[in-house]
This record gives C-alpha cells, structure tokens and sequence, in this order.
C-alpha cells in the first residue's frame, strides 16, 4: 500500500536559529589524556572553547546560552582536580567578565553555590550585577548544579511561598526554578561522546532537540556548533502533535 503524498508529513528544513541552547562540555580529560597531557591541561583548553562557543553565539543570534561547568556529582573527583577547576573558574571569571560586558552579553551563574568559597560566590554576585542589565546574550553558567538539586529548590521556595497549600500547578514550579528568566532549550548538545544527561537540566529538557558528538570540548568550534544546528533544523517539534497538524499550524502563522 502506498500512501498519497499530499498527506503524507515531510518534515521541512528550517533556518530558524534555536533561542537557548544547553551544552554538556564533556571530554576535557580524555582530550588532554590522548595528548599525554595532565587532565587540567583540557579543562584549561576547555575554557578557550567557552570563549570562542560564546562569540559563535552572539554571531548566530542565539539569544541563551546555558553551559554546565560543574555537576553536583563532581565533587567526588581528585580533590587536586576539584581545586584546579575550582580556580580555573575564577580565572575565566576575572579575565572574561569585562569583554563580556562590553559585548552586551549577561552572565548567570546558576547552582548550589553555598559550596563555594567567599571569594569565588563575591566574583559571581559581581559578575552577575555588572551584566545584570545586557541583552544580546545570557550565558549561564551552571555550577555545583544538578537538575535533582533545582527541582527540589523549587518545591521547598514554592511550598514555603503558599503555607498550607498542597495543589500546585506546573507553572508554579516552573516559576521557581534556577533559570526561571530563561525559555526551556531548544537545543541540547553534548560532547565527548556520552549519550546521557548526567543530571543537568532534567526538568526543562522535557521537548528539547537532543544532539550527541563525539567531538570532546576543546575541540568544539563555530563549525561544530553549525553542525548541531543544522541537525536541528531538520527537526520537526511536534510537541505531542501529529506531523499534520504541525504543518497546517505552520502554513496559518
Ligand atoms: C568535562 O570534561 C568537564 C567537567 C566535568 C568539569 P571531563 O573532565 O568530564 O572530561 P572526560 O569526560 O573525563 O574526558
Ligand atoms: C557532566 O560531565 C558534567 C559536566 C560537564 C560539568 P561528567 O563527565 O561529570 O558526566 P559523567 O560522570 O560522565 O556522567
Ligand atoms: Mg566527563
């Protein structure tokens, strides 16, 4: 049996340019480790392709930008590599915030940063205020962050927000979550390899794009990024939808 084409859905190839995207920048100590480098070397290296992903995504009109730096999880690694990121993130801090700012781009740095010494959660407060009123991009960072963690925040600041309430809606909660300012991602891309979420952003992720490469993070370019984007345009978002439905709703806009 054939079907007649005219009802049969062909998902179209847009150029619409994803509004958030979310990275897992994974791969750092497996691109040093081939390198017989030490696995800091990566994560060094790491933070250059931070920089240049950012300008890619000032350049591309991408308007969010959310990247996870550091998993709730991670604290169980050598405490000499904890130490080392640790520093590394207040490096990138002090270097980068300036140019960041100057090119109108917002910084968020969103996790449990009860964790994290004074002087790292005083850059972040300052970084933070400095870009507070930018607009062209917001690049958040996620730190000591871990999807459970968010969700859990949000119930207790909800529950504590309505006393005595029992029947909250999703968009309450939503409300309270981490990246609240931002829309859910359109995109979500990881490196390295690994096919899983490793407890990022589990909520918001409910109808994202997912894009796996095996590219580690260092490695990761404008052209990498263009790749990604390209496989998500050939994506028809149905939200629950049928293909039909989603091409008729497309021809009434
Ligand atoms: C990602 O790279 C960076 C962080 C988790 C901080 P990894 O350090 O996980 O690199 P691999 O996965 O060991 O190669
Ligand atoms: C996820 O990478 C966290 C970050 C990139 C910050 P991991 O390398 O920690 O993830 P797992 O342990 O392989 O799942
Ligand atoms: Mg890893």
């Amino acid at each position: 049996m054939t079907y007649k084409s005219s009802t049969q859905a062909v998902p179209e190839v847009s150029s619409i340019v994803p509004r958030h995207v979310a990275i897992i920048m994974d791969g750092n100590g497996r691109w040093a480790t081939r390198r017989y480098l030490p696995r800091v070397a990566g994560h060094a290296k790491g933070v250059e392709t931070v920089r240049t992903i950012v300008e890619a995504c000032v350049e591309r009109g991408i308007e969010y930008l959310t990247l996870f730096a550091f998993s709730s999880e991670n604290w169980r690694r050598p405490a000499e590599e904890v130490s080392l990121l640790m520093r590394l993130f207040v490096t990138a801090l002090e270097r980068e915030v300036a140019k960041m700012h100057a090119n109108d781009i917002r910084l968020k740095v969103v996790g449990d940063l009860s964790r994290f010494d004074a002087k790292l959660r005083q850059l972040i407060a300052n970084a933070e205020r400095r870009t507070a009123n930018n607009s062209r991009l917001t690049v958040t960072i996620c730190a000591n962050y871990g999807g459970r963690w968010d969700i859990m925040q949000a119930v207790n600041k909800m529950a504590a927000s309505h006393p005595g309430s029992t029947d909250f809606s999703e968009e309450q909660l939503a409300e309270h979550l981490a990246m609240a300012y931002a829309p859910e991602p359109d995109l979500f891309i990881r490196t390295g390899g690994e096919e899983r979420i490793s407890n990022f952003l589990l909520w918001q992720l409910a109808y994202t794009e997912f894009y796996f490469t095996e590219t580690y993070w260092p490695d990761f370019d404008g052209a990498a990024l263009d790749e990604a984007v390209a496989s998500y345009q050939q994506r028809e978002r149905r939200f629950g939808r049928t293909s039909a439905q989603v091409i008729e709703q497309k021809k009434a806009s």
